[in-house]
């Protein structure tokens, strides 16, 4: 039997909040801590603040029980064996990581610790923090025997995260002490021993008791580098595949196929090589940025995630540029928005392609009616509904009387709209695609004008139909 270990997470975030609930099923007591006191009162009361599959239930299972939600970091340091820091590394203006917040709870914890404690970094950080974090801690006088900073990065993706951490592909411990490492190997022996994959209310996903997950120790800075190197990496499979994406639509080839062709290759890999509107997020953007940064200051040329970060911007204007094709001019069209989240299945919507595009088309004079099943909430607050902006209840009345209808971001739900509903409500039956959630050929053959990212465009079979009689006659 694994054991259980107190465990505080520190920051009830989207990778805080997560982290908590998944380690709590894995059998351990939990303190999750924020100094945002409004949240933690909504988490008390059963509010999840985010939508994440699977939070509700596991939040139900846990709350006020195994899971405890408080203000108080000084009373869960004493608590827990393990602290996660997994607060926010938000971007400053240079492109490097602003770690204040991190360095503020780091300073707070060494204020309680009265007994060997493992703090842990979750949030992303560039290589060397872990170092900072050890030197602020000796610094509030906390004795070197009575603490190890470890790293121990996420790499949950928003709207699976809960499987993500559950099933992982592996977990990744930076340590540079045995006794802290332990502590760790203690904490995920649940998923790595293939306990937990017996339990018989466990989440569902990829591993199981005879494919459980690899646990790999390396440095701390190892630990560090992975983390940014794996979302920098990421985030150039899409730029590439998106390159690539403006070589097949200048030559009538297809994407779809160049990327499945490619990505057979094992070496490649298929996945991450959907084209779109260009990434976003709160971690893909803002990683490529911090770690161009951390080569910077270490005086090393790595200009490639620079290419990277152009071709995501111009994917955007590229997308523009695809709308004003269709509709000509476009001061005074009407659009209709289909998605404001980063990607599918989430609300979140820091960094996301889809707002940038809203205020694109409304800069050039548009006006958009806007949908997305999730993320409205959010957008309004930064976005008010105005003569320019309005939000709709469902993908049907965003598309009323519309010029075009586009889709920004990836919703199972946008895949699957009655094609035609939604002809006899657009004022022209215009889609232009973003995430190629749709066939071309069915589109045509559903009647619409049908524009996507690296394929070829479609025209209404009728239109074609009538265009060939003519030539004919
Ligand atoms: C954050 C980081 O931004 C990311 O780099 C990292 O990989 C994981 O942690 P996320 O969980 O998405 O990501 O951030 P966010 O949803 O903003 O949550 C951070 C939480 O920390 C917030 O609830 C905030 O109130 C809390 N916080 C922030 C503290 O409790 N203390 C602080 O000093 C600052
Ligand atoms: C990412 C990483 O995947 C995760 O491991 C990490 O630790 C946190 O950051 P997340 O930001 O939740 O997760 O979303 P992800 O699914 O990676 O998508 C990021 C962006 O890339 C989205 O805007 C998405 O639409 C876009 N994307 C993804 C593509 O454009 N094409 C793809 O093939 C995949």
């Amino acid at each position: 039997m694994s054991k259980n270990i107190p465990i505080a997470v520190v920051g009830s975030g989207y990778v805080g909040l997560v982290a908590a609930v998944c380690f709590a099923e894995i059998g351990h007591d939990v303190i999750c801590v924020d100094n945002d006191e409004r949240k933690v009162a909504a988490l008390q009361g059963g509010d999840t603040l985010i939508h994440e599959n699977y939070l509700p239930e596991l939040l139900d299972r846990y709350r006020n029980s195994r899971v405890k939600f408080t203000t108080d970091l000084a009373h869960a340091t004493r608590e827990a064996q393990a602290i996660f820091i997994a607060v926010g590394t938000p971007q400053s203006e240079t492109g490097d990581a602003d770690l204040s917040y991190v360095e503020a709870v780091a300073c707070e914890i060494a204020r309680s610790i009265d007994s060997y404690k493992v703090i842990v970094e979750k949030s992303t950080v560039p290589v060397y923090t872990n170092e900072w974090i050890r030197r602020a801690i000796e610094r509030n006088g906390v004795a070197r025997n009575l603490f190890d900073v470890v790293s121990n990065p996420e790499f949950l993706r928003e709207g699976t995260a809960v499987a993500d951490f559950l099933h992982p592909d592996r977990i990744v411990v930076g340590a540079d002490s045995e006794r802290a490492a332990k502590v760790l190997g203690d904490i995920y022996a649940p998923l790595t021993t293939g306990e937990y994959y017996t339990q018989a209310d466990l989440i569902p996903g990829v591993c199981s008791t005879d494919a459980p997950p690899a646990l790999l120790n390396t440095s701390t800075k190892s630990a560090e580098i992975i983390k940014h190197a794996s979302n920098a990496f990421l985030a150039l499979k899409i730029s590439f595949i998106n390159a690539v994406s403006n070589l097949c639509e200048a030559t009538d080839a297809n994407v779809e196929q160049v990327a499945r062709g490619i990505g057979l290759d094992s070496r490649i890999g298929p996945k991450f090589l959907r084209p779109g509107v260009g990434y976003g997020g709160s971690c893909f953007p803002k990683d490529v940025a911090a770690f161009r940064s951390v080569a910077d200051q270490l005086g090393i040329d790595f200009n490639l995630l620079s290419e990277v970060e152009k071709i995501n911007v111009q994917q955007k204007k590229r997308f523009l540029s695809k709308v004003r094709s269709a509709l000509w001019t476009l001061r005074g069209k009407r659009l209709a928005v289909l998605g404001l989240a980063f990607k599918g299945e989430t609300d979140d919507i820091r960094e996301s392609p889809a707002i940038e595009l809203v205020k694109m088309f409304i800069g050039e004079g548009c006006s958009i009616s806007a949908y997305d099943p999730a993320a409205m909430k959010r957008t309004e607050e930064i976005m008010p509904a105005s003569r320019h902006l309005r939000y709709t209840e469902n993908a049907y009345s965003a598309a009323e009387d519309a010029d075009a209808l586009l889709i920004l971001t990836d919703w199972a739900e946008f895949a699957t709209l009655d094609l035609p509903k939604l002809q006899r409500v657009l004022r022209y039956p215009i889609v232009i695609d973003g995430r190629n959630l749709y066939d071309p050929t069915v589109m045509a053959e559903s009647g619409f004008t049908y524009l996507s990212i690296g394929r070829p465009a479609a025209y209404p079979m009728r239109e074609l139909a009538s265009a060939s009689a003519n030539a004919h006659a």
